[in-house]
């Protein structure tokens, strides 16, 4: 997730893409450029880390006459490591155009390999360097900007949101868009570009959106709009009324609110790119995990710490059950310090949002010691973990700011989603394409359970947000869901919830059931068997006279009976069960929290990178 600022206008180019770019800082900071115009000549300054880095890099080379147009970019890497080559903006080889890119291009390497093959040089490892060529490419049969670009972006597949400017047409800014978001900013004789509405705030509150397929050319004086097609269309203008602090949480009140709002689409930039969707194959190759590592795989161990060791013990339940690898999950503290016993033919999988946790980095140290082959699981690319890794699945989440992990969460079990049915299609050549199917189909029906769930959850939220205990019960691949809700719930709400395997209550926490302790229960009829085991603990819940808030599948009319509170959630597929059965949980806790008046994404006593032991 990158964000990307364009301005064309009289000011002073350099102050307006800084001042755009420190807003949408919170999009991702690994590395950052601009680029503008000084006597008709193209000026790039780019720079690793974080945005005062590069004001400081600029501030150095004090660039003289420096005009509009020009184009910022904050970089949040996805493809190429965090470094000066491979921050935005790209150019072509002539060096005459420039541009910035938000988003996945997934078809890069074909073109890249076309475009080499007809003598282009790239100089960085993204795939948005291919975009500069290309338009490049057409430019040799086009005689306008327009026409190649239009041309160039109609051959890309992926998630993109594109800024260019040229040496050639040097009044105007193109700008293409799909499934990224980006906004125009209208002002009198100028206009800007941004992917978010805070970077455009201290300049106008007068905006264009643009939808998926379209394009547009920016100019001084006016907007023009086209279509997929290239016919021009009418835009309206939207007044925006958010202030900045609440833009930049996109009008939520919280990070995590809007986190958790995100994870259809963490989901859905998860998935692309990874499944071929004319053979509905999953492919993990270009990412450098190659079949010959599973021929001698005998044991798996997972590793983790807190929500990301709950993502691992869903991965047991996906494994074990239908790949037959046993699977080892291990909190990383507690995994360090034992005498695991681990072989050459041991997979070591370590799961980590940041990629800088320091117990599940000793983890992974001391399996590599033993010999293990290690496969990370992370969100932050080029992070310790990452490096340290044979392997990389990154999670496309997006950087996660709240304290409080959600979308990693429902992304690394997207992950290992997709790795079991690769497995199961390896190991047994099995057909999982319906699965597959499912899986794409997910991020469309998690956005209108959302949508349909969160206003009854605030209700419910408002009934129960007093109490001082809570309890969480679920059973199989529920479990580490059941034991995600509680941490939630006690991370931001501060109030004591323990998670417990339904089953297990009997031996312990029964005697906690009172009027006063609601149990949360999460029960989901695609478990068969288990559905009704959970319903009888539910039973014994209730005839202890503890409330039961239940999570429980559609048209779960057992459950309707006995419960105070019913979450009912859509039918899905065995494997998507954590991600539909944790999201209402994650808003329970949210909602919550909030009535509590509790610092929501940043709770006492916790930090987001926990980098020591
Ligand atoms: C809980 C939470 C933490 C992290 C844990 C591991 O909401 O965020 O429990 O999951 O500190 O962090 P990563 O995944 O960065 O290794």
């Amino acid at each position: 997730m990158c964000g990307i600022v364009g301005y064309i206008g009289e000011r002073e180019v350099i102050p307006v893409l800084i001042e755009g770019l420190r807003r949408l800082e919170y999009r991702g900071y690994d590395s950052a450029g601009v680029v503008f115009f000084i006597d008709s000549r193209l000026e790039l300054i780019k720079k690793k880390g974080r945005i005062f880095e590069l004001e400081e890099e600029i501030f150095k080379r004090l660039p003289k006459g420096a005009k509009a147009p020009g184009l910022g970019h904050t970089r949040w890497a996805t493809h190429g490591e965090p470094s000066e080559a491979n921050a935005h903006p790209h150019t072509d080889c002539t060096k005459t155009l420039a541009l910035v890119h938000n988003g996945i291009i997934e078809n890069y390497q074909q073109l890249k390999k076309e475009l080499k093959e007809k003598g282009h040089e790239f100089s960085s490892s993204t795939d948005t360097e291919v975009i500069a060529h290309l338009v490049e490419e057409h430019l040799k049969n086009k005689d306008n900007i327009k026409d190649a670009f239009f041309s160039a972006v109609s051959e890309l597949k992926g998630a993109y949101a594109v800024c260019l400017i040229s040496e050639k047409e040097p009044d105007k800014i193109f700008v293409a868009r799909n499934q990224s978001p980006v906004v125009i900013g209208v002002g009198e004789g100028e206009n800007f570009i941004a992917s978010d509405i805070p970077a455009l705030l201290p300049f106008t509150r007068r905006v264009m959106f643009l939808n998926d397929g379209e394009f547009a050319i920016v100019s001084r004086e006016k907007v023009e709009v086209f279509d997929s097609k290239g016919n021009k269309i009418e835009r309206e203008i939207t007044e925006i009324s958010w202030d900045i602090a609440s833009a930049e949480k996109g009008g939520y009140p919280h990070f995590m609110l809007k986190e958790i709002c995100e994870q259809p689409d963490a989901i859905k930039h998860t998935l692309l790119g990874r499944i071929n969707l004319d053979t509905m194959e999953i492919d993990f190759e270009k990412e450098g995990l190659l079949k010959e590592l599973f021929e001698r795989v005998k044991k798996i161990f997972v590793v983790a710490c807190g929500t990301s060791y709950h993502a691992g013990m869903v991965a047991k339940y996906l494994i074990e059950k239908d790949v037959g690898i046993p699977v080892e999950v291990d909190l990383a503290s507690e995994f360090r310090y034992r005498s695991p016993l681990i072989d050459e033919n041991t997979l070591f999988i370590a799961v980590s949002q940041s990629g800088e946790t320091a117990d599940t980095l000793a983890g992974l140290r001391l399996a590599k010691n033993k010999g293990a082959k290690i496969l990370s699981i992370c969100n932050v690319l080029g992070s310790t973990i990452a490096r340290e890794s044979d392997v990389v699945l990154y999670t496309q989440a997006g950087p996660e700011i709240s304290v409080a992990s959600t979308k990693a969460f429902t992304t690394q079990v997207i992950v290992f989603i997709l790795l079991s049915l690769y497995l199961r299609r390896l190991f047994f050549n099995e057909d999982v394409s319906q699965k597959i199917k499912t899986l794409l189909d997910a991020p469309t029906k998690l956005q209108s359970f959302i949508e349909r769930v969160r206003p009854d959850i605030n209700e419910i939220a408002k009934r129960w947000y007093t109490v001082k205990n809570a309890l969480y019960l679920g059973r199989n691949i529920l479990y580490p869901i059941a034991l995600e809700g509680a941490l939630k719930l006690k991370e931001i709400s501060y109030i004591h919830a323990e998670g417990y395997a339904a089953g297990e209550m009997k031996h312990g926490p029964i005697a906690l059931i009172e009027e006063n302790v609601p149990s949360v229960i999460v029960a989901a009829k695609e478990t068969g068997i288990i559905y009704e085991k959970t319903l009888s603990n539910a039973e014994e819940v209730k005839s202890r006279r503890g409330p039961v808030i239940a999570v429980v599948s559609e048209g779960a009319e057992e459950f309707k009976r006995l419960a105070d509170e019913l979450i009912e959630v859509p039918l899905t597929s065995y494997e998507l069960l954590p991600i539909f059965y944790v999201v209402p949980l994650q808003l329970l806790a949210y909602e919550i929290a909030a009535l509590r008046g509790c610092d929501i994404d940043k709770p006492r006593n916790l930090a987001k990178s926990v980098t020591v032991e």
